[in-house]
Order: structure tokens, then C-alpha cells, then sequence
């Protein structure tokens, strides 16, 4: 049964640098949609879980060039993140089917939409979506959250990109995050020891609980590359950079001969327009002193790969067995949405930042 009325978050305003603001998103209330507007094989979707994630910033900038799509003005902000092959895989919104005209999907399924609009109902196209498998122990809000983009990441990072060793440390920022709790874990279970930065201390009593062998407060720590070095004195040999800025730069002044950094984010530089300067990272030399590698990556080209199956199967298995925690914050109520998101650039989020609409 549909309700009469919606909720929509759309973009108001571009934000080409600086914070975002509640004011540049609006909400609004619009006449759901019926059955009687499907075309063929079209779905009614009302979303139960949605994701929150820092590269949404990127997307309210209006930035000409990108290397993901701009959320327009006047229209619903949304979770898509297609595959490079076409498939909507993304994992960023769970949502239960209420009308259908597909003879592949029936009311209550539940499903997984790449491309999902921010609104209480909406419809979507059948060739757009899947239905969500059915592992044990996996609940909805699990498919945003332990088997979510953003854990994917991790999971890649890890695999493809950071190449550990037992024995060896890591050091991981935002590490209580969404991408960084996932990143503290598989690095345990493979043996390193495990050094986490994160914004507030209670974060740290969770970096600790999860198996991090050291943790400290970015904010309350006084010097960065002092307290790298107390909580790693045998130097770094992978950095798991979620942040950029002076972290990254700290992190470059204490990595061992062969170090690995791998890019993943920089939530530090997000706020600035690509006019603006950066953070003028300083410590590149010891790239070279060190014969280290850094790269970077993104996980949409992973979408639809070998990989996500490997990914899916491990970790289910593992957060199953109880092997794996994946702390979430959630918001209840799409209209609250946008404030989620201002939120992350606070760490207000302990763990995966995600709606429940
Ligand atoms: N490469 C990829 O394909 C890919 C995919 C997903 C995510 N990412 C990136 O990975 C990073 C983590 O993403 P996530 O989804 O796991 O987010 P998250 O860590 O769950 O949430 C963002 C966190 O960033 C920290 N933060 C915010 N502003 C900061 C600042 N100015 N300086 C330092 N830390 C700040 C806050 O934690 P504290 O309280 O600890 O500061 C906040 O809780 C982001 O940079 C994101 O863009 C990359």
C-alpha cells in the first residue's frame, strides 16, 4: 500500500568549496507514485537502508569535470554509483519492491538499487536493480553496511593494493570510519599489528575493541609524526590513508624501507574547490629514500569483478561467525538525511554513517 505523499531530498545549491549547509539541500513533500503510472517491467521501490558517504560532498560541488557525476539543482540526491560495465552493484541502497510490472520482481522483495534516488518511494526500472541475496546472518541494513561500497573498499585495498605481510604494522586513519573499521580487521586476521588514528576517544575505545594494537586522537595527540612514532616505534610499513593533509604527511616521516601507502581517501581536501591549494604534503622525499609505493584507487572499477564475489563470500562468512564487527550510526528518517552527510565532515559518524528511511 503506497502512502499519498513522498519525501524528497533535493540539491538547492552548488557548493564549490567550503562546508556544506543544511540550507543546500531542500526538502520536500510530493505525491507518491502509483501503479497505475508504471510502464512495463518498472518498480515501485520504497528504500529501507540508504548510504552515507564522504564522496557525496564531491557531488554537490558542480564541479564541471569529475570523475563521478554532479547531483543536479532541483533534483533528488542519490546513491548512484554504476559499474564501469553497466551493473548497479554499488550496494548503496536496500529497498523493499511495494508495485511491479516486472515478472522478476513481486511486492516485498527486497532489492538492491545502484542508482537509488534520496525519496521515500520512487520508481525504478527492473534491468536497474537486484534482488538482494540471501546470506546467513545478513539483515537488510548489513547490505549498506558490512557488505556496503565503502567495506568493498577496504576489502580492496587490502587485497589488491596494500600487498601485507604477517608481522608487519599498519598504520590506518579514520580507522574507526566506515572504510577504517573494515581496514583494522582484515588487517589482523592477516597477522600485521594494527595502529589506528581517529577524532574522539570514545572512537578509540572502539578502535581498541576491535582489535587495534595501538590508537590515538589525531585532535589531542600534539605532534602527528611524535605520536606515530610512540605508537609505532618500528616504523610503518603500510599507510591506509583515509585523510591526506598533514596526517599523510606525518605517516611519510615514519614508514620503514618498502612501505606501502595506499590512497583510499582525503577527506581533509574535500571542502576545498579544485581552485584552491591543497595541503602541500612535504615528506615525498622519503618515497624515494625509502623505495616506498603509494597508489591510489577507486572501487567503482571493482564493481562486477571476481573480486566483489571473493569479497561477499569472506566476509559474510566472517561477520556470520561473529570473526568481524561493523558498528554502524544510524539516522533515522530520510528527511534527515542531509544533515547526515554535513555530519560526516564532523565525525559525528562512529562506524558506517547510513538512513534509516
Ligand atoms: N577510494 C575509494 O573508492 C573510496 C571508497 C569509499 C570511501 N573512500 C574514502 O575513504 C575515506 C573514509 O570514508 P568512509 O566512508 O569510511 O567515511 P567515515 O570514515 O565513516 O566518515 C568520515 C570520517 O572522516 C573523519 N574526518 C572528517 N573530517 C576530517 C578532517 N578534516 N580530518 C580528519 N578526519 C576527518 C571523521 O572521523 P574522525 O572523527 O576520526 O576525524 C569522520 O567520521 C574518505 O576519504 C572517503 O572518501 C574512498
Amino acid at each position: 500500500m503506497s502512502a499519498s505523499t513522498i519525501t524528497r531530498v533535493l540539491l538547492n545549491n552548488y557548493v564549490p568549496s567550503g562546508s556544506a549547509k543544511i540550507s543546500d539541500f531542500q526538502i520536500v513533500q510530493a505525491p507518491a507514485p502509483t501503479k497505475e503510472q508504471l510502464k512495463e517491467n518498472e518498480v515501485i521501490l520504497r528504500p529501507l537502508y540508504l548510504s552515507v558517504d564522504p564522496y557525496q560532498r564531491n557531488r554537490l560541488s558542480g564541479a564541471k569535470e569529475s570523475y563521478i557525476p554532479m547531483y543536479q539543482k532541483g533534483q533528488p540526491i542519490s546513491n548512484s554509483l554504476v559499474a564501469t560495465k553497466g551493473q548497479p552493484i554499488s550496494n548503496s541502497l536496500v529497498a523493499t519492491v511495494i508495485a511491479s510490472t516486472s515478472g522478476e520482481f513481486q511486492e516485498g522483495d527486497l532489492v538492491i538499487d545502484g542508482g537509488g534516488k534520496w525519496e521515500t518511494e520512487y520508481v525504478a526500472r527492473a534491468g536497474a536493480i537486484k534482488k538482494a541475496p540471501v546470506y546467513p546472518g545478513i539483515n537488510p541494513r548489513d547490505y549498506v553496511g558490512v557488505l556496503g561500497m565503502p567495506s568493498f573498499t577496504a576489502y580492496v585495498g587490502m587485497t589488491v593494493v596494500a600487498e601485507p605481510k604477517a608481522g608487519e604494522t599498519i598504520l590506518v586513519s579514520s580507522a574507526s570510519g566506515a572504510v577504517g573499521q573494515m581496514v583494522v580487521q582484515l588487517a589482523k586476521a592477516r597477522g600485521l599489528r594494527v595502529v589506528g588514528v581517529a577524532g574522539s576517544d570514545d572512537k578509540i575505545e572502539y578502535l581498541k575493541s576491535i582489535g587495534a594494537d595501538a590508537a590515538f586522537n589525531y585532535k589531542t595527540c600534539g605532534s602527528l609524526e611524535d605520536a606515530i612514532k610512540r605508537a609505532a616505534p618500528e616504523g610503518i610499513d603500510i599507510y591506509f590513508d583515509c585523510v591526506g593533509g598533514e596526517l599523510l604527511d606525518a605517516a611519510l616521516a615514519n614508514i620503514n624501507e618498502f612501505a606501502r601507502i595506499v590512497v583510499c581517501g582525503a577527506i581533509t581536501q574535500y571542502n576545498l574547490s579544485s581552485g584552491e591549494e591543497g595541503y602541500g604534503v612535504k615528506n615525498t622525499l622519503n618515497i624515494l629514500i625509502k623505495s616506498a609505493k603509494m597508489q591510489g584507487f577507486t572501487i567503482g572499477g571493482y564493481f562486477g569483478t571476481k573480486i566483489q564475489g571473493e569479497f561477499i563470500e569472506h566476509v559474510s562468512k566472517l561477520y556470520d561467525e561473529g570473526k568481524i564487527k561493523y558498528r554502524m550510526s544510524e539516522t533515522v528518517g530520510l528527511e534527515n538525511g542531509a544533515q547526515a552527510i554535513l555530519d560526516l565532515f564532523e565525525g559525528k559518524n562512529v562506524g558506517k554513517s547510513v538512513i534509516k528511511a
